[in-house]
């Protein structure tokens, strides 16, 4: 396995009102390593990954990004977002922007590429992607699928040091969600880092080398993904999948 990339320790975020979103959470990112969160809905997944780019503000513990302590005032926010790549459920591409301009802009405006260069090279990730028909659409001309992989392709565009995926399938309708979840194993199959957070446990526990299983901001049980989504020890972790695979 490789070094750890990135390290959480006893992270804390308290919102307005009291509500402890995530409440003592530690956990490391090694390499090239899949990490899978799982939990049900207000447990502090997506906060969790919200912190580690800095969309919301921590309120307590550290955060080691690369070597780099994120929670420091004086951080880039810019370099870790390009570093740190952030997929959404909602996609939130540009709708004004075709495609490829939702992929090169971020390229001229984050790496001060040149126009040529940024269509160039956001031409080649789309390609791969296999949306290289697509260039001219506009977002609300694409399926649901393809806008997550524009998303996919922008947050690639940057050649980012990892990535973090928030229910990437969840607004998806259900034929549409193989073939988003096909690109992200091709990632890992190519040594991508990723953090995913996701309910579907089969993929995780596919693709995932490790496994979180959160509850209220707290771990409940976390190890390797295999162990975690198809033979936890922890009761509440028993029941959680239970309950998963009824719906
Ligand atoms: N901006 C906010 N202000 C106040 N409370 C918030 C805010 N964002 C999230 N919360 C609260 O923090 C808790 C965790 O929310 P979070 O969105 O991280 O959960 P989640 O595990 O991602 O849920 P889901 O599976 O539904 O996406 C919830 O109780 C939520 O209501
Ligand atoms: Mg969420």
């Amino acid at each position: 396995m490789g070094k750890i990339i990135l390290q959480v320790d006893d992270l804390f975020k308290e919102f307005d009102g009291g509500v402890k979103a995530v409440d003592g959470l530690s956990f490391e990112v090694h390499d090239k390593e899949v990490v899978a969160i799982v939990g049900a809905s207000g447990s502090g997944k997506s906060t969790v990954l919200r912190c580690i780019n800095r969309l919301e503000q921590p309120t307590g513990g550290t955060i080691i990004f690369d070597g780099t302590d994120i929670m420091d005032p004086s951080v880039d926010l810019n370099s870790i977002r390009s570093e740190i790549g952030f997929v959404f459920q909602s996609f939130e591409l540009f709708p004004h922007l075709k495609v490829l301009s939702n992929v090169s802009v971020a390229l001229e405006l984050v790496r001060g590429m040149s126009t040529e260069d940024a269509t160039k090279q956001a031409k080649k990730i789309l390609n791969e992607l296999d949306l290289g028909d697509k260039f001219d659409f506009y977002p609300g001309q694409l399926s649901g699928g393809q806008k997550q992989r524009v998303a996919i392709a922008r947050a690639l565009s940057m050649d980012p040091k990892m990535i973090l995926f928030d229910e990437p399938t969840s607004a998806l309708d259900p034929e549409l969600i193989g073939y988003v979840l096909d690109t992200i194993r091709q990632l890992a199959d190519k040594g991508m880092t990723m953090i995913v957070v996701t309910h579907q446990i089969g993929f995780a526990a596919d693709v995932a080398d490790w496994a979180i299983y959160m509850t209220e901001g707290k771990i409940v049980e976390q190890g390797p993904a295999d162990q975690v989504l198809k033979n936890p020890q922890e009761e509440r972790t028993k029941q959680f999948l239970a309950s998963t695979l009824e719906k």
